[in-house]
C-alpha cells in the first residue's frame, strides 16, 4: 500500500504551519467578524469554540489518520482502507477541485489591492464603486486570476518540503506578526473599544439556532474540513509525529487568526461608522468595499492597509496551496502523474474553469445557474452540497462501515504505538453520533438557503 517514494514533511513544524496555512485564508478574515458580529459576539464565539473542539477536533484527526495510514491522496485513500468506499475521497477531491480557481479569482483581486495600496493610490479604493467598475473588468480580473493560479502551482511543483513546507514556514510567521500589528494599532484608535465590546461580549438576543448553524458550517470552512486537503496533508506526516497534538495547534492556529481578525475587523470599522454594526456588510463588500473606506480615514491607513492585504495575500495564498496539492497528489497517485505534469495540467484546467468566475462580476452576471451566477454556484455546490456530504459519509464509514479501531491504532501511532490516544471515548461518540447529526442539520440548512427556501 505504502508508495516507496512519498514525500514528507521534514517534521511536525513543517506539517502544523503547512495545514494552519491551509486553514488559516478568507474564511478566518472576512467571514469569521461577519458572522461573530452577526451572531451574538462572545456567544458565537463560545460555541464556535467548542464546535472546533469536539466536532472540528474530530473530523480532522480521522482525515489526517486516513491519509497517514493508506499514504495515498484523496481519490485513493478511503479505497485503500475498503474499496466500495473510494468514491468518499474522490468527493473531497472534486470539492478542492472546484472551490481553487474561483478562490483564485478572489486571491488576483487581494494582489490588485494589495499593490494598490503599496503603490499609494489606496484612497482611490475608497470609493463607492471602485471595487464594482474593477471586478467588472473582463481581461484584469482573469489576468490577476491565471497570476494566482500560476504562482500557486510553482510552489506546489515544488513538492512537499522544498515547495508547500518552505513557503508556509515563511508566510505564516510574517501573517501572524501583521496580524498583530494591525489588531493592536486598530484596537488603539479613538471609539474602537466599542467595537472590541461588541466582538466579545454575549448578547443572546442576536444569538440563535441559525447562529450555531453558522458557526458550524464556519468551522468547517475555517479548518478545511471534508476537502481532502487534511487527507493529502496526512499522507505525508511521519510516522512518529503525534496527530492528536498535531491537531490542537492547527486548531489553536486557526482560531487565533480567526480571533484577530475579529479584533482588527469589526473596531475598525465601528470605528469608521460611529459604532454601527450593519456597517460590517458582507464577504466581498467587507473587505474590498467597506474597508478600504476605513483605512482611508484612519491614521496611517495606507501603511495598515497595504499591510493588510499582504497578510490577506498570504492567507489566500497558503489555503490555494493546499487545495492544488489536494488535487495534484491525487492526479499523482490515481494517473500516476509526475508532479510537475499534474501541476500544469490541473493549473490549466483551472484557468479554463476559473474565467467564467471572474467574469461573474461582469460580463457573465446575467448567466445563471439555479438563480446563482458561476461564481456563486461553485461556493454552493462544493461548500453548502458537496462538503457536508463528504463528512457526513466520512463519519458514516470510519464510525459504522470500517472497523475504527484501525483508525484509533494510527492516531496512537501505527506500529510504533507512541502516542496515547487521550480522547480515545468522545471521539467515537462524536464520530458515530454527534457530528453525523450536526453535519446532516447543516446540509439540510445550508440547501434551503442556498434556494432561497430560508435566509440566514
Ligand atoms: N480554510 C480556508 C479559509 O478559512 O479561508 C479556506 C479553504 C481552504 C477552504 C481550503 C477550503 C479549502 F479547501
Amino acid at each position: 500500500m505504502e508508495e516507496q517514494k512519498r514525500s514528507q514533511f521534514s517534521g511536525k513544524i513543517g506539517f502544523v504551519l503547512a495545514a494552519a496555512g491551509s486553514a488559516v485564508g478568507l474564511g478566518n478574515i472576512w467571514r469569521f467578524p461577519y458572522l461573530a458580529a452577526k451572531y451574538g459576539g462572545g456567544s458565537f464565539l463560545l460555541v464556535y469554540i467548542i464546535f472546533v473542539l469536539t466536532i472540528g477536533f474530530t473530523i480532522m484527526i480521522t482525515e489526517l489518520a486516513i491519509g497517514r495510514k493508506s499514504r495515498l491522496g484523496p481519490t485513493k485513500a478511503y479505497g485503500a482502507l475498503d474499496s466500495k468506499w473510494n468514491f468518499v475521497g474522490i468527493i473531497g477531491a472534486i470539492v478542492a477541485f472546484i472551490i481553487f480557481p474561483y478562490y483564485c479569482v478572489i486571491g488576483g483581486w487581494i494582489i490588485k489591492y494589495a499593490w494598490v495600496f503599496i503603490s499609494g493610490a489606496g484612497a482611490a479604493a475608497a470609493t463607492d464603486t471602485y471595487f464594482t467598475e474593477f471586478a467588472a473588468q473582463p481581461v484584469e480580473t482573469v489576468v490577476l486570476q491565471m497570476i494566482f493560479v500560476i504562482a500557486t502551482g510553482i510552489i506546489v511543483a515544488f513538492g512537499v518540503q522544498k515547495g508547500i513546507e518552505k513557503v508556509s514556514k515563511i508566510m505564516m510567521p510574517i501573517l501572524i506578526v501583521l496580524s498583530i500589528i494591525i489588531a493592536i494599532f486598530v484596537c488603539m484608535q479613538p471609539g474602537a473599544m466599542d467595537g472590541v465590546k461588541y466582538f466579545l461580549l454575549p448578547s443572546l438576543q442576536n444569538f440563535s439556532f441559525q447562529g450555531c448553524l453558522g458557526a458550524l458550517g464556519q468551522m468547517f470552512y475555517s479548518l478545511s474540513l471534508a476537502m481532502g486537503i487534511m487527507i493529502a496533508y496526512g499522507s505525508y506526516l511521519p510516522q512518529q509525529e503525534s496527530l492528536e497534538s498535531s491537531v490542537a495547534q492547527i486548531e489553536i492556529f486557526d482560531t487565533v487568526i480567526a480571533l484577530l481578525a475579529g479584533f482588527m475587523i469589526i473596531p475598525a470599522v465601528f470605528v469608521y461608522s460611529g459604532g454601527d454594526p450593519a456597517a460590517l456588510g458582507k464577504g466581498v463588500g467587507l473587505m474590498f468595499i467597506n474597508l478600504p473606506k476605513v483605512f482611508n480615514t484612519m491614521q496611517f491607513g495606507s501603511i495598515i492597509g497595504a499591510l493588510f492585504f499582504v497578510m490577506v495575500l498570504f492567507a489566500a495564498l497558503t489555503s490555494t496551496i493546499s487545495l492544488l496539492e489536494a488535487t495534484v497528489s491525487s492526479a499523482c497517485d490515481s494517473f500516476k502523474w509526475s508532479r510537475k505534469k499534474a501541476v500544469i495540467i490541473l493549473c490549466v484546467v483551472s484557468i479554463i474553469i476559473g474565467i467564467p468566475s471572474a467574469l461573474s462580476f461582469g460580463v457573465l452576471a446575467d448567466f445563471q445557474i439555479f438563480g446563482m451566477d458561476f461564481f456563486s454556484f461553485c461556493d454552493f455546490i462544493s461548500n453548502s452540497v458537496l462538503m457536508p456530504i463528504g463528512a457526513l459519509l466520512t463519519c458514516v464509514f470510519v464510525g459504522y462501515i470500517l472497523d475504527t479501531q484501525i483508525i484509533i491504532d494510527e492516531i496512537e501511532g501505527g506500529e510504533l504505538h507512541n502516542h496515547p490516544f487521550k480522547r480515545k471515548k468522545i471521539y467515537v461518540v462524536l464520530l458515530k453520533y454527534i457530528a453525523p447529526i450536526a453535519i446532516l442539520a447543516i446540509l439540510v440548512s445550508s440547501i434551503l438557503e442556498g434556494m432561497g427556501v430560508i435566509a440566514f
